[in-house]
């Protein structure tokens, strides 16, 4: 096994959460252009089939609902190792999802399908990345592969930190 093989085995067992936020139901339908031509259950059979391979534990959600988001990432501590976020729309305006995961403390990969970088100014403005681990953008579905990949690591990475004893991020100070 290669060491980056021995690495990821750490975080065997561990439980991942997979959020997708609103309007991402319609993906298939949605703007294909921008989002790519996977339904929603594809690409999270393909996130179940990489789950499976690397032996995390998945837990998928998604609302259109900002406060159901919040319900989820808040019922995530203690219980979930890593949450893998696409917030969609929310990423732009929800400071209650942005609290929540700094309420919880537990590590988060934010991802989107489109580089929203590239996109409308007011897409790219995220207020979740600087409470994040870090972003993906802009790989179509691969994004949720390689963010799981990253949460992967990141829990192999961390595993001497207990759950119980992870404190919150700290957020940073606005300039
Ligand atoms: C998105 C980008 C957001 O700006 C947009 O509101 C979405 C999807 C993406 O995955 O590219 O709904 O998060």
């Amino acid at each position: 096994m290669s060491a980056r093989g021995v690495e990821d085995a750490r975080a065997r067992g561990k439980t991942v959460l997979v959020l997708h936020g609103p309007n991402l139901n319609l993906l298939g339908r949605r703007e294909p252009d921008v989002y790519g031509p996977l339904t929603l259950d594809q690409i999270n059979e393909r996130l179940h089939a990489l789950a499976a391979e690397i032996g995390v534990e998945l837990e998928i959600f998604q609302s259109n609902v900002e406060g159901e988001l919040v319900d989820r990432i808040q019922e995530a501590a203690g219980v979930t190792h890593a949450i893998v976020i696409n917030p969609a729309a929310y990423t732009h305006t929800s400071i209650a999802i942005r609290d929540a995961i700094v309420a919880v403390g537990l590590p988060v990969i934010e991802v989107h399908l489109s580089n929203i970088h590239r996109r409308e100014k007011f897409r790219r403005r995220s207020l979740i990345s600087d409470v994040a681990v870090g972003q993906i953008t802009g790989f179509g579905a691969d994004s949720y592969l390689l963010g799981l990949r990253a949460a992967v690591r990141v829990i192999a990475n961390s595993r001497s930190r207990s759950l119980k004893t992870r404190r919150p991020l700290k957020a940073r100070r606005p300039a």
